[in-house]
């Protein structure tokens, strides 16, 4: 069975639930700490030992170019090592997530492959990262992965919900999915967290879908179409997600962080620094 090499990073988003942050600067270079969103997202990618990496831009996404050019501090500081291959391509329009996953048709080359949204971060409660979690469950399956998390009902028309029968603890072979439902037509409270381990056939499926959601090309389509005539699994992370996706949550994610690492947690030991 062929082994994931491979990750995509979609950040052609707009971004403007973060506006007007984002007026000039991409959410993804946003910091947590003393890292852009999209440095964090690297780190997960090559905690599963993917050495191959593929970023989807698009207009205004120039500085994370930029990132990741050759530094001669980077030497001073360490601040990138063994870093991968990484290549862009630009979208060319926002079209939605499954547009822009399908600039990666060439780069994926039939191979297996990541999917990890460029805004979107996590933390384990185990020795092993979300990719890893992910990429273990896709290796004993052979099967397209998802990534799920439970959240309030309140809150399944932010996400793509799944549902499906729980064949083990945590672990969900998906029988259906839409795409940010309402309330009452939500099939359950099991989101998609933007992280995801497919098979090339997705390609296929993204070809067969119209668009969906805020009349966007929505990639939870075409894994509602695949999970009709092959297996996909869910898998619930043990751990936390940060989607950097809106202000509150960039700030909450940026003070989370802050007081867990020992850098910056003395702030908040000190009353009077609050
Ligand atoms: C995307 C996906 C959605 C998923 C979400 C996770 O939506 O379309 O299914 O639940 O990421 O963050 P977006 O946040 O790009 O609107």
């Amino acid at each position: 069975m062929a082994k994931i090499r491979k990750a995509v990073i979609p950040a052609a988003g707009l971004g403007s639930r973060m506006y007007p942050l984002t007026r000039a600067q991409p959410k993804e270079m946003l910091p947590i700490l003393d890292k852009p969103v999209i440095h964090h997202v690297v780190d997960e990618i090559l905690s599963a030992g993917i050495d191959q990496i593929l970023v989807i831009v698009g207009k205004g996404k120039e500085s994370i170019i930029n990132y990741f050019d050759y530094n001669e501090l980077d030497l001073k500081f360490n601040s990138m090592p063994d870093f991968p291959e990484i290549f862009f391509v630009r979208q060319r329009e926002q079209k939605g997530l499954a547009d822009a996953v399908k600039y990666a048709k060439k780069f994926v080359n039939d191979e297996p492959f990541m999917v990890l949204a460029g805004d979107t971060i996590y933390g384990s409660n185990k020795e092993k990262t979300i990719a890893q979690q992910i990429i273990d469950v896709f290796n004993r399956k052979s099967s397209t992965v998802i990534g799920l998390e439970k959240v309030p009902i309140e809150k399944v028309k932010h996400y793509g919900i799944v549902n499906g029968d729980e064949i083990e603890k945590g672990l969900h072979l998906i029988k259906n999915m839409v795409e940010k439902p309402e309330i009452s037509e939500a099939p359950s409270n099991l989101a998609i967290t933007a992280a995801y381990a497919l098979q090339p056939d997705i390609f296929a499926f993204i070809d067969k879908i119209k668009p969906g959601k805020n009349n966007e090309y929505q990639l939870t389509d075409a894994l509602n179409l695949m999970c009709k005539e092959q297996d996909v699994f869910g898998i619930e992370i043990d751990g936390k997600r940060y989607d950097i996706g809106s202000k509150e949550f960039w700030v909450e994610t940026f003070i989370e962080f802050a007081r867990k690492d020992e850098r910056f947690s003395y702030i908040f030991k000190n009353p009077d620094n609050l």
